[in-house]
């Protein structure tokens, strides 16, 4: 057998701990498959006398993730500890400076630092690993990189949060207010204290800014996506949508067309039937479009200690293998800076949900800010279930657009306020149909 794999690990939290009792119990299967042991010779965190989930090793303790990155006879460094900055990135840092591979769950590092970290990885000819900091058990990372390298991607779409997913779906199923989900979700720790990076769209945005650049071969580039929260949404709306045939999800997307790569995360309205509208709770969907592939769609849990810690061990034993591919799929040097495409540019159907005053006129000068933009309606509808929006003063509208774009949309709605017919900022979900 050749030599043992020997492993470093900072960070024995949900993740970590996990990993260390799975690399525990799964040893000899584990040698068995990659011909190594894998050897856990260090680990890290921050309050030694901490009970943890796993039996005592013979592997030194190291009071800082910076020392055992750097600690002599390490092959892996493995960063379980989170952050985009902080002892995160610099004892990554070390690592890849002195020659040891890395695996991570860190999204937020790979979103801020993932370039600089991939250029570093490359030089000393080391792995930058990160299978689990997208969709946690869901093997999307590999199968972008490596499963769809025949094919020529031109479409990632993603449920990518499933704080997010769990909210919106149990506001559709039990009939509740987005408020009493979000606290819901707390409570069963499935969201933050400050659930604003969740719920915000930003988790979601780290993520599909490493799935864009591993789909695209352009570097990774955070400010180029698009970005709304679901905050707003309210039971109306989803039961509105629900009378039209679609449920409404946070998704991640990047789209290939004629301006550059399209990057957004907002609520969409998803059409029943797609794959994407079945995910419910708190799993993670990704569907990736490639031309030879037409449309396949990896279903799978988001987060969890298990799940998350296989995804690390998936990483752990393609370097026992000798498999250390390009962390973004090229030569870091070699991905381009893509161009990004402005929100205004971006062109499909809209759900357009507005409060407007019982007034005559009112509805003609809609339609009529609507049609000097070229906008086509497909549906207007007064009153759309009036029961679902009976707390409204005004009445409630909602209008359906054949495709279009931002800006038009932006545009009339802008007009239409100016007119002072619409009571509040109206809420707008985009329409993905098929
Ligand atoms: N949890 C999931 O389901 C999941 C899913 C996908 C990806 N991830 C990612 O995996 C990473 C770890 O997440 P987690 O949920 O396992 O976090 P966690 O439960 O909060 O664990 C964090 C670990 O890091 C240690 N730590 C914190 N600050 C440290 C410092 N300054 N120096 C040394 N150690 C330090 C903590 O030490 P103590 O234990 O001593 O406090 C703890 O063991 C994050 O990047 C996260 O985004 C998590």
């Amino acid at each position: 057998m050749a030599d043992n794999l020997r492993i470093g690990i900072a960070g024995l939290g949900t993740v970590g701990g996990e990993l260390v009792a799975m690399l525990q119990a799964r040893a000899d299967q584990l040698s068995a498959q990659t011909g190594r042991r894998l050897e856990i010779v260090g680990v890290s965190a921050r309050d030694r006398s901490k009970a943890r989930p796993f039996a005592p090793g013979t592997w030194a303790w190291f009071d800082t993730p910076e020392a055992l990155a750097v600690a002599p006879g390490l092959d892996v460094f493995v960063e379980l500890i989170g952050g985009e900055d902080g002892p995160a990135l610099r004892s990554v840092t070390a690592a890849l400076t002195h020659g040891r591979h890395v695996v991570t769950a860190n999204k937020a590092l790979l979103a801020n630092s993932g370039l600089q970290l991939a250029s570093l990885a490359e030089a000393n000819h080391v792995a930058l690993a990160f299978e689990a900091a997208v969709a946690g058990g869901v093997p999307v990372i590999k199968t972008l990189r490596e499963g769809l390298v025949g094919s020529q991607i031109n479409r990632i779409s993603g449920i990518l949060n499933g704080t997010c997913n769990y909210i919106l779906s149990k506001m559709e199923t039990e009939g509740l207010s987005f408020t009493q989900c979000l606290a819901e979700a707390q409570r069963l720790g499935y969201a933050e204290a400050d659930p604003t990076f969740d719920i915000g769209g930003f988790d979601t945005a780290h993520k599909l800014a490493i799935l864009t650049s591993l789909a695209f071969g352009t570097a990774v580039d955070r400010d180029a996506i698009h970005i709304e929260g679901i905050q707003s949404i309210t039971l109306d709306d989803i039961r509105a949508a629900a009378a039209l045939g679609f449920r409404v999800k946070l998704l991640g997307v990047a789209e290939r067309n004629e301006h550059g790569i399209e990057q957004r995360v907002h609520p969409t309205m998803i059409a029943h039937s797609a794959a994407l509208a079945q995910v419910m709770g708190v799993t993670n969907a990704v569907s990736i479009d490639a031309n030879a592939h037409q449309r396949l769609t990896l279903i799978g849990p988001g987060a969890g200690g298990k799940a998350t810690a296989a995804a690390v061990i998936a990483d752990l034993t393609d370097i026992a293998r000798g498999n250390v591919p390009h962390p973004f799929a090229v030569p870091a040097a070699e991905l381009t800076p893509g161009e990004r495409v402005p929100m205004q540019a971006h062109r499909g159907g809209y759900y357009i949900r507005m409060f407007v005053q019982d007034r005559p006129g009112a509805f003609a000068a809609i339609a009529t800010r609507m049609a000097e933009r070229g906008i086509s309606l497909e549906s207007i509808m007064q009153r759309p279930g009036v029961e679902h929006f009976s707390g409204a003063s005004n009445v409630p509208v909602v209008l359906i657009t054949h495709a279009t774009t931002e800006k038009l949309v932006r545009d009339a709605l802008a007009a239409i306020l100016a007119d002072g017919y619409v009571s509040e900022a109206p809420q707008i979900f985009r329409i993905e149909r098929d």
